[in-house]
């Protein structure tokens, strides 16, 4: 390994061949919360005075296009460094095969639920703020009936992403609990990784 990794390994941004660095940590749950945020908000938007609703629905726009920003990140950092070794797993192979899937469809729902919000938004000819930096225009005029069909496809990606979330997070559970491995502590913050944290 050149010397510039090995000091990030030292550092502990990087990953290593027993857990995740700093920075895939924190690119995972910061991922994780802006999903969930984005979610909630999009569910409950209707719910809240008239008066909040731009702003609200400004801060769901940019939670969901944080999730794209640190997808691209995520994709990068993976290529830039090691992945931690795969933990030997008291699971059938079809079980592993199936987190495999899992792990996949997260990945192709977190392209696909942010780039329907924005096909979404250009669909109603309204344009995508860019966190306040800039602005894209809507290359479209307002179509209503695309942007129903666009709002139901928003919608159905967002949820698939929720429940493909859930089996995630219920199988990183299941590891922790019922196998007593180090999938999910290495993956916590080291503050939340308790004693014995070798994979
Ligand atoms: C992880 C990312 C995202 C999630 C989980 C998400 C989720 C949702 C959900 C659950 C709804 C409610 C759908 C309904 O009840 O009809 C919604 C609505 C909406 N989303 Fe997203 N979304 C995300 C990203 C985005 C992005 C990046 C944009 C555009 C830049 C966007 C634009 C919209 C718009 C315009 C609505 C309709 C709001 C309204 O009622 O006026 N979303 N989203």
């Amino acid at each position: 390994m050149p010397g510039k990794g090995k000091s990030a390994t030292l550092l502990g941004m990087q990953n290593t061949p027993d857990g995740y660095g700093a920075v895939a940590k924190a690119l995972h749950w910061l991922s994780a919360i802006l999903i969930l945020g984005g979610w909630l908000l999009g569910q409950t938007l209707d719910l809240f005075p008239k008066t909040m609703e731009e702003g609200l629905k400004l801060a769901h726009m940019w939670s969901g296009l944080g999730v794209l920003t640190l997808l691209a990140a995520r994709l990068a950092w993976r290529r830039s460094g090691p992945q931690p070794d795969p933990i030997p797993s008291a699971l059938d192979p079809w079980l592993a095969r199936a987190a495999a899937v899992g792990h996949l469809a997260l990945y192709a729902l977190l392209l696909a639920v942010p780039v329907a919000g924005i096909v979404l938004s250009f669909a109603r000819g309204e344009p995508v703020s860019l966190f306040g930096l800039f602005e894209i225009a809507s290359p479209w005029a307002r179509d209503r009936a695309f942007a129903r069909s666009a709002r139901e496809v928003h919608e159905l990606l967002a949820n698939a992403i929720m429940f493909v979330a859930a089996l995630h997070a219920a199988a990183a559970l299941m590891h922790h609990y019922l196998l007593g491995d180090a999938t999910l502590r290495r993956m916590l913050p080291r503050a939340f990784q308790g004693k014995g944290t070798a994979a």
